[in-house]
């Protein structure tokens, strides 16, 4: 997942505003009547079935916050240009934001649908802020929502969710492995062991490993071995059941997480449901926009 450069989102800002011909707007003295717009923040999928997450995402929004305009960005360029392949053209956040000035909308959430405040989330908020700095206040407000795991009560809620959506067929010696994406952020990347903790506190037999951060998988191996497990859930702690949870998770790949513990000889069970696809979880990032929302009363 690439880096942006700071120097081409504020070039690129730049010009989203003088296209939009908003840069004078505003600027005469009139009060901006107040416009309110959620702009959902996403790194985006290409996997069609994945999409469903983001209709229950965009149905729950609409829901809490009725008569609010709700538009979408997508952080992830290969994925915007796969889908702009295909004839559907998608907005990075700081163009989106563009949009909605050009617009003439006052006071705008960008919603983080991270999992946790890592690296991508810093880079939204970096963005956002050279954005603010650039486009002047005018009156505007823009604010970034929290990500998901941002407080202990969050992150409780958050592992009952998780466990809510685990198969009835699940028998309680059977063990569950949520796959995390895991951050070169340390201390984002720290949440996660902060969220087996309290796991692994509401269900001795359930972790989280990550496919690029820690705890990996060969650090929950061991655990799974000395409790004797023989089944193993695997789940994605991500937003869809996108290219990560269908390939490096349940893929037939030698190198994938099923094939991994076949070969330690557990029996392995997908579960291809991202976390946008639950209604408990998903309010949780409704909430953080609602706190965000809250400033502007
Ligand atoms: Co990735």
């Amino acid at each position: 997942m690439g880096k942006k450069i700071l120097g081409s989102a504020v070039c690129c800002a730049l010009l989203v505003l003088w296209t939009a011909g908003w840069a004078i707007a505003g600027a005469h003295g009139e009060k901006p009547v107040k416009k309110e717009a959620i702009l959902l923040v996403v790194f985006g999928t290409t996997v069609p079935e994945a999409l469903k997450a983001f209709d229950n995402i965009e149905a729950q929004v609409k829901q809490a916050f009725p008569g609010v305009a709700v538009k979408w960005a997508y952080t992830s360029r290969i994925i915007r240009d796969k889908w702009r392949a295909e004839g559907k053209s998608l907005d990075d956040p700081i163009v989106a934001l563009g949009k909605l000035l050009g617009d003439n909308y006052t006071h705008i959430v960008v919603a983080s649908f991270h999992a946790l405040p890592g690296e991508e989330y810093h880079d939204l908020v970096r963005d956002v802020n050279a954005f603010k700095n650039i486009s002047g206040s005018h009156g505007r407000k823009i604010l970034v929502s929290r990500p998901l795991l941002s407080s202990r009560e969050s992150m409780e809620t958050a592992a009952k969710g998780l466990l809510n959506h685990v198969p009835k067929t699940r028998k309680p010696q059977d063990a569950v492995v949520f796959m995390g994406h895991g951050s070169e952020h340390h201390p984002g990347d720290a949440v996660y062991a902060a969220l087996n903790f309290w796991l692994g506190d509401m269900d001795p037999n359930v972790h989280v490993a990550t496919v690029e951060g820690q705890p990996r998988l060969s650090d929950i191996i061991p655990k799974l071995k000395a409790k004797k497990v023989k089944k193993v859930y695997l789940m994605p702690f991500m937003l869809v059941a996108g290219d990560h949870a269908r390939n490096d998770m349940c893929g037939d790949d030698p190198e994938s997480w099923k094939s991994e513990l076949t070969k330690e000889g557990f029996d392995v069970e997908c579960v291809l449901k991202g976390t946008g696809e639950m209604p408990e979880v998903v309010k949780i990032w409704v909430e953080n926009i609602r706190a965000a929302y809250s400033h502007f009363k």
